[in-house]
């Protein structure tokens, strides 16, 4: 099954930006501008702040929404965190796990992105879980070894129907927003190597059906040569997402 049988998939992960009003103004444009776009699903990611207003504005729309982060447990006291049925009430059908920023700063793990997985899944919600070396990684040889451990963590103990359920994104750590997007060939090569652990893990078929996404430093002038490799199938856009021109123009160039 080649990339045409895959739907791509373009996530504007908005990380700590947008107000409300912000939110709405952004997410109101960005409605009219890719209105027309279709064979493409389109997802925004806001703070949980503002999720509610934004699941407003896109209804009806070929917008979908997603949450940033979500905790495992339902309910109960854990000061703070938010959980899978509050972000399902509240309209998402995505969440983004595993963030490498989560990692970074606010100690996420392949255990915590796993659990996360599960709680995601067992909700009928889609997780976007995020894999990525860091450049100390890279320049040591030890890209594969990295994404092997993440992707190996993040989705130990899914059945295949889990994983179809959900998304990838490889987000290359020295490339998020440092504007040095990887090559479309360094893309490629992590995504066939993500691929191929897909397909020794589940089966050839469940690895040519699972959708893989590109994020870092992804923009209007580059995401066309990186939506052309065979395993590309999406991006997860930090910074050009935050401007409804851009994040609708990279829209327009993946398809
Ligand atoms: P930038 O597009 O700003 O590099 O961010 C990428 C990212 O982290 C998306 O999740």
């Amino acid at each position: 099954m080649g990339r045409t049988m895959r739907t791509p998939i373009i996530a504007g992960n908005w990380k700590l930006n947008n107000t409300i009003s912000e939110a709405v103004a952004l997410t109101t444009a960005l409605k009219d501008l890719v209105a027309d776009c279709t064979g493409v699903e389109i997802i925004v990611a806001p703070t949980f702040t503002a999720l509610a207003t934004v699941s407003d504005v896109i209804k009806g729309s070929n917008i979908r929404l997603a949450a940033q982060d979500v905790y495992w447990e339902e309910s109960g006291a854990f000061t703070g965190e938010v959980s899978v049925p509050m972000l399902k009430d509240v309209g998402c059908d995505y969440v983004i796990i595993g963030h490498s920023e989560r990692r970074q700063y606010f100690g996420e793990t392949n255990e915590s992105v796993n659990q996360k997985a599960k709680a995601v899944l067992s909700h009928d919600l889609q997780p976007i879980v995020c894999v990525g070396e860091q450049l100390e990684d890279r320049e040591a040889g030890r890209t594969e070894e990295v994404i092997n451990d993440h992707v190996t963590g993040g989705i130990a103990g899914l059945s295949a129907a889990q994983l179809l359920s959900g998304v990838i994104a490889y987000e290359p750590v020295w490339a998020i927003g440092t504007g040095k997007t990887a090559t479309p060939a360094q893309a490629q090569e992590v995504h066939g190597y993500i691929r191929k652990l897909l397909k020794d893990a589940y089966s050839d078929e469940i690895a040519s059906q699972i959708r893989i996404q590109y994020g870092g430093s992804v923009k209007p002038e580059n995401a066309a040569e990186l939506m052309a490799q065979p395993d590309v199938d999406g991006a997860l856009v930090g910074g050009a997402s935050l401007q409804a021109e851009s994040f609708a123009q990279i829209v327009k160039n993946a398809l």
